[in-house]
């Protein structure tokens, strides 16, 4: 079978994990590549809710291998409470897997994370708080420490600390006049991180080798989304890994030609939380309605998301930075009461009134760019009990090839629901033949499954 990435095509949230948990079964090992504890991906499993931050959605398949992969940064307070949480459930981690060159997000990282908000004062990123950005910083900064550094001799990890607090701690104390704890504080929480993630801790490039090698699937799962990706997001206003598809190769260790289908989860409208530009955001009732009826609220910080049409502009451009061959559409039931569907086809710029068909880089210009919407009736119908494409109301398989056609890639999965039931098929991403292009030129694509 394919190994197949899956990626976050609008601005994280997408239901990235609940279309990981409907692939996992037909998979043998679940990837996370990048980010951290950002990341709060949910499960909605026969009415029980998973919430997962470091961990890879597919640990709720027994026996199935999940790694966490070198591109990612490990917050070990997080990692507990959610082994913990597992556990007390009744599921075991003996199939997990940590990158023995994952970094490691110290004390000071989500402090330094606050501290930097804070002083950006009305320019917030609205990070999420949990030393994300500062890790990776210090990460390419050379000043980052890795899983595999914990289990160094105490004279080369206190040497390394050493070295570490040396470039920082002046930094921090004159930005922030703020301390950074002792090297004889950072080496005792050291100990305690080296005994948290022993029984975890591998070299995954071996191991995800071996499983390749032994003809196994890897399904590979992203974290946050496109329009977060540190280089082709709405930068600043994003995260600090890549969120793009690239982001598998480079934090995992897998080279891209083992690598041989993209899937971009989108949602039927979309959600940003944190600030930044939103060209389509509904600030009245109908983006209330949104935040009420798809209950729009972060599975990390509790934040209400910002709620807007579909844009196809911005889908665009994630089919091209991710290479998508298909679409996972989510949430198409959040819909079902609206009279009217808008999506937006193209920007106009506000004061040349050009139209506008790529995503822009600068924030300035995306800042004058105002939708060009293009009007589809609703289907006012509820269709969360739908499991195949012709039990769709006539108007929600419109909606959804009209998307398809926009973004000229079609439609693998939709889901109509949370829950792992609510899922129909269109293209199963794990056993469909043929590349991207060839499925496109079939014609009426969704229909024709
Ligand atoms: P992720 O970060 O991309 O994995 O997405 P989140 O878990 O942060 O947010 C997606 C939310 O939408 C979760 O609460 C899911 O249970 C829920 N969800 C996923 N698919 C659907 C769907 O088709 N309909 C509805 N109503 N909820 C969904
Ligand atoms: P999942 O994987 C949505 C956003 C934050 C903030 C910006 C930077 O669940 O889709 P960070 O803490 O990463 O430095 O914050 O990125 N952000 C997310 N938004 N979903 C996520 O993850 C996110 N992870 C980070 O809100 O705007
Ligand atoms: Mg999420």
């Amino acid at each position: 079978m394919p190994n197949v990435v899956v990626v976050g095509a609008q601005w994280g949230d997408e239901g990235k994990a609940k279309v990981i948990d409907w692939l996992a079964e037909q998979a043998d090992v679940v990837v996370r590549c990048q980010g951290g504890c950002n990341a709060g991906h949910t499960v909605q499993l026969d009415g029980n809710v998973f919430k997962f931050h470091h961990l890879p959605s597919g640990l709720l398949y027994a026996g199935k291998q999940c790694v966490i992969g070198s591109g990612t940064v490990l917050s070990p307070d997080v990692f507990r409470q959610e082994i913990d949480a597992l556990h007390a459930k009744g599921y075991r981690t003996e199939s997990l897997f940590i990158s023995d060159r994952a970094h490691v997000t110290l004390p000071y990282h989500p402090l330094q994370d606050r501290l930097q908000e804070q002083s950006l004062e009305q320019n917030k990123i609205g990070t999420t708080g949990r030393g994300i950005g500062p890790t990776y910083m210090d990460k390419v900064g050379r000043l980052g420490l890795r899983v595999a550094d914990l289990y160094e001799s105490s004279t080369f990890l206190r040497d390394r600390l050493t070295q570490i607090r040396a470039v920082k701690a002046p930094v921090i104390e004159q930005l922030y006049q703020e301390a950074l704890p002792s090297v004889d504080d950072l080496m005792a929480v050291c100990q305690q991180y080296a005994a948290l993630f022993q029984p975890y801790v591998t070299d995954t490039v071996v191991l995800l080798d071996t499983a390749l090698r032994a003809g196994k699937t890897l399904l590979f799962e992203g974290a946050q989304g496109t329009l977060l990706d540190v280089d082709f997001g709405t930068y600043p206003f994003v995260t600090s890994s890549n969120a793009t598809a690239g982001g598998a190769c480079t934090g995992s260790g897998v080279g891209p030609s083992r690598i041989d289908r993209t899937i971009g989860v989108m949602k039927t409208y979309i959600t940003r939380v944190g600030s930044g530009p939103f060209p389509t955001e509904l600030s009245d009732e109908l983006g209330q309605h949104l935040v009420q009826v798809g209950q729009e609220f972060g599975t990390t910080t509790g934040r209400m998301r910002r709620c807007g049409w579909f844009d196809a502009v911005l889908g665009r451009y994630s089919v091209m930075t991710n290479g998508l061959d298909g679409l996972a559409i989510t949430k198409l039931d959040v819909l079902d009461a609206l009279p009217e569907i808008q999506v937006c086809v193209a920007y106009r710029h506000r004061e040349t009134g050009a139209l506008v068909h790529h995503f822009p880089a600068r924030l300035g210009e995306l800042e004058q760019m105002e939708p060009v919407y293009e009007t589809l009736p609703g289907w006012q119908t509820p269709v969360h009990q739908a499991r195949r494409w012709e039990e769709l109301p006539l108007n929600a398989r419109r909606y959804l090839e009209r998307l398809s056609a926009l973004l000229e890639t079609p439609i693998s999965l939709v889901s109509v629901g949370p829950d792992r039931e609510q899922t129909l098929v269109l293209q199963n991403p794990m056993t469909m033949q043929g590349s991207r292009a060839e499925a496109y030129r079939s014609p009426n694509v969704a229909q024709s499954v």
